[in-house]
């Protein structure tokens, strides 16, 4: 499993911009749909269909690029707060995205995971995900791994939930706590921390986005709203990365 999302693949042809390093694991903070509309004088829900279309785009950039997982925050446990006929509308939006662009994604060794809480999601969403995830567990390819109903704070206190109880069973001592045990508890379990992360439309903060993950990832933030976010955009901020100094606490 791991020599699978550590693998390199190798690096795409005539790319000079990308020599070095590549982030092995990008996440995306989509934001700006409702303000690309609105300069539009469009319903918000134009700006998410546009969005939508950006997802396809930057899936096959990604893939392109030699990126292994790509984490895209697709819907918040704080958006359900939006106008009822907004959260219908993005509800539809991943069953509207699979059944125009599986096909392809399973043609390109994409493998779809979810990440969030799927059981409050409306039933057609869930049978959607669940389809896609099925069809595609086998490919090898990027992971895309969208956060849908996901929180970082209802992650980590379903995951305290959880050890609390295992102790309580008797299954598990406190003393075996540590950040790998931790990590196996977290939705991303399995997947390694975000190299790189991307948001768009100019908001510089992580609306509860990935909190214990990206506790060393590199930030890289655009004005630009998502449904404009293009090719381009996703390799400057790769190619920025290539570019930083992680240190970790070291020197
Ligand atoms: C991001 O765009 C999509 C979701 C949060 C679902 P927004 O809908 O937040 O767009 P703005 O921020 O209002 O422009
Ligand atoms: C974050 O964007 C959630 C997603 C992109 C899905 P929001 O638009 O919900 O974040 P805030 O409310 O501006 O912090
Ligand atoms: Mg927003």
């Amino acid at each position: 499993m791991l020599d699978k999302l550590f693998f390199k693949r190798k690096n795409p042809e005539n790319n000079t911009l990308l020599e070095g390093n590549i982030p092995s694991h990008v996440a995306i903070i989509m934001d700006g749909n409702g303000r690309w509309a609105r300069k539009r004088a469009l319903p918000r829900i134009a700006g998410h269909h546009e969005g939508m279309k950006t997802v396809r785009k930057i899936v096959k950039e990604a893939n392109k690029i030699g990126i292994n997982v790509l984490t895209l925050y697709a819907f918040s446990t704080e958006n359900w707060k939006r106008p009822r006929d907004e959260v219908d509308f993005l509800m539809k939006l991943p069953g509207e995205f699979l059944n125009t662009f599986l096909p392809d994604l399973i043609k390109e060794n994409v493998q779809v995971r979810i990440m969030g809480k799927k059981e409050l999601l409306p039933m057609h969403t869930i049978k959607a995900v669940d389809e896609a995830i099925k069809k595609t567990e086998n490919n090898t390819g990027l992971i895309l791994n969208f956060a849908l109903n996901y929180g970082s704070r209802d992650e980590i206190t379903g995951a305290v939930k959880t050890i609390a109880s295992e102790i309580k069973k008797g299954n598990l001592d406190p003393s075996q706590i540590d950040e790998s045990l931790i990590e196996s508890y977290l939705m991303t379990q399995g997947l390694s921390d975000p190299d790189l992360l991307i948001r768009t439309s100019g908001e510089v903060r992580l609306s509860n986005f990935m909190l214990w993950q990206l506790a060393y990832s590199e930030f890289w933030f655009t004005e630009v709203f998502w449904p404009d976010f293009s090719e381009e955009h996703l390799r400057e901020a790769v190619s920025q990365f290539a570019q930083r100094g992680r240190r970790y606490g070291g020197v």
